[in-house]
């Protein structure tokens, strides 16, 4: 876990600088459907992970410890960021929201692996959303945030593949796939959720749902892949590895 601290470090030490000084000048078609999308990840992102810190910190490993705490942090960095870019649009931020309740419920009624289970459900649909905003408009200040916080969500997925294909190492073959099968089907609701809630970015973006369902499913496979491969058997590595920022 030390390579883990080590990355986050320096991630944290070495962020890209955003143009904030230019301003931001959004699409005029994709301005009100961002705004409303970004408030509800905004919101999600803004959490303290109080429960989240104190799982680790009973895991036993103050190294993993301190690396979730600068994961946290990192998490509040993506708020603070979409924050600015509200309040650059005018737009409020949201202190409620029912998505945002229900995975916080669904966090707290478990113990670390499957609170971390149940966080990567949004975190590898995020990859492939952050993805599609930045894609999705021409403006540098929101095209700066967007890469940066894609390229983010890179590191927390390998991060926390990296953390429970440990945990699970001495699972059985049976308990593996009743893991996955109940894990796709949660990911597959919230895929569904997230493309009825955030349909309007979507399409103001020019991502269709089609493509935007297959992307993430593949960001599921390899997640799993690296996860629940047994790597004592040789399985495959996990696809997806820390990549440390670099100014653009
Ligand atoms: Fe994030
Ligand atoms: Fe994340």
């Amino acid at each position: 876990m030390q390579t883990w601290l080590n990355y986050f470090e320096y991630n944290r030490r070495n962020r890209p600088s955003v143009p904030w000084a230019r301003g931001i000048e959004v699409e005029p078609h994709l301005r009100t459907p961002l705004i409303r999308s970004l408030q509800k990840f905004q919101l999600g992102e803004s959490g303290e992970g109080r429960k989240l810190r104190d799982h680790a910190r009973k895991a036993g490993d103050p190294t993993y410890a301190a690396a979730i705490d600068l994961f946290i942090q990192e998490e509040q960095e993506h708020a603070r960021l979409m924050g600015f870019i509200l309040r650059d649009l005018q737009a409020p931020v949201l202190t409620n929201h029912w998505s945002d309740r229900c995975f916080v419920f669904l966090r707290q009624l478990f113990g670390l692996q499957q609170e971390l289970m149940v966080l990567l459900l949004p975190e590898m649909i995020a990859k492939r959303y952050f993805q599609a905003l930045h894609d999705g408009t021409r403006d540098p200040v929101l095209r700066a945030v967007f890469a940066q916080i894609a390229r983010d969500e890179d590191g927390h997925l390998a991060f926390h593949v990296a953390y429970l294909q440990r945990a699970f190492e001495n699972l059985s073959f049976t308990r593996r796939i009743v893991a996955l099968v109940i894990w796709r089907l949660l990911f597959r609701a919230t895929c569904l959720a997230v493309m009825l809630d955030h349909r309007s970015v979507l399409q103001a973006v020019g991502v269709n749902r089609r493509e935007f369902w297959q992307d993430c499913g593949r960001i599921f496979d390899a997640v799993a892949a690296g996860i629940f491969s047994p790597a004592h058997l040789g399985g495959p590595a996990p696809v997806i590895h820390p990549q440390p920022s670099t100014n653009p």
